[in-house]
């Protein structure tokens, strides 16, 4: 199948969190697929043909993209603590919008992040632009704005996930106080996959709004309600970003660069409001935030990746709820 001819859907970022659940879905709904990733093996993983990608080296796009009709843009360079990721962020859509038009694409669909009421964070603003770059191309763009995906494997979603599971008392930073729709990993599948067939004049974007607007305060509470637990909170409005970011590491599975990007991130409401496109796409339903947590807590593979001493918190904090609530 993966030699025969005919136009190919490109998923890049394939080995990320949302790529590796695309790729499936895509193929469910007989789509040829195929993974674009800087790293081979890991792409093979997946079972399905896979074309070396590089938004950062344009000498690899006319190969990934040849044949291809719609092109998944699921890439960001956050992370690694590069200082000039936004410059890198522009020039990998600018690349990616110019080699999709030179191998006939018909689409480009971006998953990136919602406009924020106040000003956007680094991170933000930087997809923001990757959208703008991508919409101003010459291959029609759809562009979906999501803030946190819930599913196991989120970056967003492990922090709070380990926040909730690991302390005891939990202190409070102000930025805990900051609403956002998160949305369930399913939820986004489903959009990103309807995005290759909905009929489209011209570039646009999308809010993927989730069904409930909650504090990051209530994200944590409502995660370790769900293991009978609740959370004692300490209020330290005063606590940096910096700091914030340092605390996160130590208590999650986070690295430093990505936790102060998203810290930064939630300093204000980060609300996607627009609700069309769910409807647009006939998604009348959209899976409430705790089954989408507990979803994405059953996902969990054992525990694989926690540190040892963490673990055994966790153990320890579930043994006592079980103790104190053994229905629960
Ligand atoms: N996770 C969330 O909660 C969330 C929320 C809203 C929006 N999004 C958006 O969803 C998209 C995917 O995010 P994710 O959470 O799946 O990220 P992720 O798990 O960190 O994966 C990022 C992917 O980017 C690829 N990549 C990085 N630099 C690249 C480059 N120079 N060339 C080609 N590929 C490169 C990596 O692939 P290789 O290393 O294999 O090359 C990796 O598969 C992003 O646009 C993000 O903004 C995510």
């Amino acid at each position: 199948m993966s030699g025969a001819p005919g136009p190919r859907t490109l998923v890049t970022g394939a080995t990320g969190f949302i790529g590796r659940s695309l790729l499936p879905a895509l193929r469910a709904r007989g789509e040829r697929v195929v993974a674009g990733s800087r790293r081979p093996p890991a792409a093979r993983r997946g079972g399905v043909p896979w074309r070396e990608c590089d938004l950062l080296r344009p000498e690899t796009l006319p190969r990934a993209l040849r044949g291809v009709r719609i092109a998944y843009y699921l890439v960001h360079s956050m992370g690694g603590g590069r200082a000039d990721y936004r410059a890198l962020e522009r020039q990998a859509a600018d690349a990616f919008a110019r080699a999709a038009a030179g191998a006939g694409v018909e689409r480009i669909v971006y998953l990136g992040g919602p406009a924020p009421d106040g000003r956007p964070s680094e991170h933000l603003r930087s997809r923001l632009e990757v959208g703008e770059i991508l919409r101003a191309g010459p291959v029609p763009a759809l562009e979906l704005r999501a803030s946190m995906v819930v599913g196991d494997g989120s970056a967003s979603w492990q922090i709070v996930r380990d926040l909730a599971m690991r302390l005891p008392v939990m202190i409070l930073p102000r930025w805990l106080e900051s609403r956002t729709r998160p949305v369930a990993l399913e939820d986004v599948i489903a959009a990103l996959a309807a995005a290759a067939d909905l009929p489209l004049e011209a570039s646009a974007w999308f809010d993927l709004p989730g069904p409930e607007v909650l504090s990051g305060r209530e994200i944590l509470e409502r995660i370790a309600a769900l293991r009978g637990r609740r959370i004692a909170a300490l209020e330290v409005p005063l606590l940096t970003p910096r700091l914030s970011a340092l605390w996160l590491k130590l208590v999650t599975r986070t690295e430093f660069s990505l936790a102060r990007e998203l810290v930064l991130g939630l300093q204000g409401d980060i609300l996607p409001r627009d609700e069309r496109f769910w409807s647009l796409i006939g998604r009348g339903s959209l899976l409430p935030f705790d089954e989408a947590a507990r979803r994405a807590l059953a996902d969990e593979p054992h525990r694989a990746g926690l540190r040892p001493g963490l673990a055994r918190v966790e153990e320890a904090l579930a043994a006592w709820a079980a103790a104190r609530n053994p229905r629960g």
